[in-house]
């Protein structure tokens, strides 16, 4: 098969290349340029792609020319402005690249006939956050305090109706997910980017909200879950659909608890403090229910939390060390890869 990724010079889009590339399939990318440092630049990927487009998928001319050039059979769309505080400072450039981005998107597939299945990635921070302690269901309302939060839940409604209106003439389907770590995000304003830099130069980690829950996710699992539902489309099942893919209950850990693990594993004498502000807005509790994605899918979570930490700060001393990014990639991927293997067929 060959898959289009969109946003493939980002964090998640290079993972999800490699990984593709890894079960024997072809891969092409549509993306702006990648951020000094990144994960595309230190694993070398445009060596492994097919076509290697830069195309800002806020221009519906180009983002259509380029799909049409491609001729994909599968695309994940993950290109967007993905940060809160960037989307505070640039609200018109989060809300035309989330939510028009996605619209064009949609559109230059549309009348694509080599394009078998679509997924639109959107996120957790779609659901109206009521700080609820259980998780959020694919039914529940939307919302969206912040712009990114607002603008990915225009571009869940924008798929969602485009789904509904045009009759869905390629299967389709929302993946919603939440915070994913691993080996070299270079993402200003995440934890594990933070924690990470300053450890490596042993420097104090303010946080700004040490007692935020969040669920903490390995980038594989969250990929993973992303390509069982491309499959399920490929079968002819689940178009028109919304999936939410979060790790286990005991990946919800408060901010402050992340710090210290990342910290012991890390090996450092590095302090952390509270960064006392002020902060803008941001979810202090956000959970995920994901039983319709195990269910209806097969899929689940496969690292831990505390794998998932080990997993990243492995990656990281390994490559800062001198080792080849592409190369501690693949082999993690490998391990993964064995790991959903194994559970799958016990
Ligand atoms: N990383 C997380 O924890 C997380 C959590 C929930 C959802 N998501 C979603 O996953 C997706 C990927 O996130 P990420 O962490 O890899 O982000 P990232 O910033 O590392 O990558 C974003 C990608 O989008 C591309 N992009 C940005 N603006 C663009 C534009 N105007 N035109 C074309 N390409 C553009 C960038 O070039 C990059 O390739 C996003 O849709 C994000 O909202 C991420």
């Amino acid at each position: 098969m060959h898959y289009l990724v969109t946003g493939h010079t980002g964090f998640k889009g290079a993972w999800l290349a490699l990984m593709l590339t890894q079960r024997g399939h072809t891969v092409s990318g549509l993306a702006i340029e990648p951020a000094p440092g990144s994960l595309y630049e230190r694993a070398r990927l445009s060596e492994v792609l097919l076509r290697d487009l830069r195309v800002d998928i806020r221009d519906a001319e180009a983002t259509t020319e380029a799909i049409m050039a491609v001729e994909p059979d599968v695309v994940v769309h993950l290109a967007a402005q993905p940060l809160v505080r960037e989307s505070y400072r640039d609200p018109r450039y989060t809300y035309e690249t989330n939510t028009l981005g996605t619209f064009n998107v949609l559109q230059a597939v549309e009348h694509k006939p080599s394009v078998k299945a679509q997924v639109i990635i959107t996120t957790d921070k779609v659901y109206r956050n009521v700080n609820q302690i259980q998780g959020y269901r694919e039914s529940d309302p939307l919302g969206g305090f912040d712009p990114y939060a607002a603008s990915k839940a225009a571009a869940d409604l924008i798929t969602q109706s485009w789904m509904a209106s045009s009759g869905c003439p390629v299967p389709t389907a929302i993946a919603r997910a939440g915070n994913v770590i691993g080996g070299g995000d270079v993402c200003a304003d995440r934890l594990m980017v933070d924690l990470v830099e300053a450890f490596s130069a042993g420097q104090t980690v303010r946080l700004r909200h040490p007692e935020a829950v969040r669920p903490w996710q390995h980038v594989l699992d969250c990929l993973n879950g992303y390509l069982d539902l491309a499959d399920a489309l490929l079968r002819g099942e689940s178009s028109g659909e919304a999936f939410n893919f979060g790790p286990d209950a005991d990946s919800f850990v408060q901010v402050g608890a992340v710090a210290a693990s990342v910290a012991s594993l890390w090996g450092t004498d590095s302090l952390v403090e509270v960064d006392e502000g002020p902060h803008v807005h941001e979810a202090t509790l956000l959970a995920l229910d994901s039983s319709k994605a195990e269910l209806k899918l097969g899929w689940r979570s496969r690292l831990s939390f505390h794998d998932a930490l080990e997993w990243t700060v492995a990656w990281e001393k390994q490559v800062r060390a001198g080792g080849d990014a592409r190369a501690e990639s693949v082999a993690q991927i490998a391990e993964f890869m064995r790991l959903v293997k194994g559970r799958n067929s016990e």
